[in-house]
């Protein structure tokens, strides 16, 4: 049986530390799905067009990876692609309360479904879209935390929304 991760996410945008953890489940699973998830409450930087095309253009280099959006419960998405885990990152201690009741709460919803999680990369432990996206806001240099195209995109974004 093909062995199916979804790495679900808001990516808003991908970083390094999210490239690193799909580089390595990608030793795990024949496939990962990419999920971003569609939650019209959010207000997010980038919309979802530009989150999708931001994480197809720094994945081409992967054939086994698919980029997808999803609405609804997570466990119900993994079951309609077939996937029997979810794959998460997880950082320092501050993680692990969220991603535990995370994980407790898609196993009782759908007991077939394993959360499967790898610890991040030393490099990227200190490191997530929103600490990123305030460092760029203010001028910081983002560019080895995220993908060329995202570090291009950010400083668009920049330009765009600040006065
Ligand atoms: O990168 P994020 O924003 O921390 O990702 C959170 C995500 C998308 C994994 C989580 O919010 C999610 O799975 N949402 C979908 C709704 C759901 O199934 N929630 C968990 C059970 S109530």
């Amino acid at each position: 049986m093909e062995k199916i991760a979804i790495y679900p996410g808001s990516f808003d945008p991908v970083t390094n530390g999210h490239m690193d953890i799909i580089e390595r489940g990608l030793n795990i699973f024949d496939k990962i799905i990419v999920a971003i998830l569609i939650n019209p409450n959010k207000k997010y930087l980038f919309s979802l067009e530009e989150r999708l095309e931001m994480l197809e253009k720094s994945l081409e280099q992967f054939s086994n990876i698919e980029i997808d959006s999803f609405s609804g419960l997570l466990v119900n998405y993994a079951e309609i692609r077939k996937a029997n885990a979810i794959l998460r990152g997880m950082r320092a201690v501050s993680d692990f309360e969220y991603e535990f009741q995370l994980a407790l709460m898609n196993r009782k919803l759908n007991r077939d479904v394993q959360s499967v999680f790898l610890m991040t990369g030393l490099r990227w432990i200190f490191t997530s879209s929103s600490i990123i996206k305030e460092a760029a806001r203010f001028g910081g240099d983002i560019t080895s935390m995220v993908p060329p195209l995202v570090d291009k995109k950010l400083k668009e974004k920049m330009k765009e929304t600040l006065p």
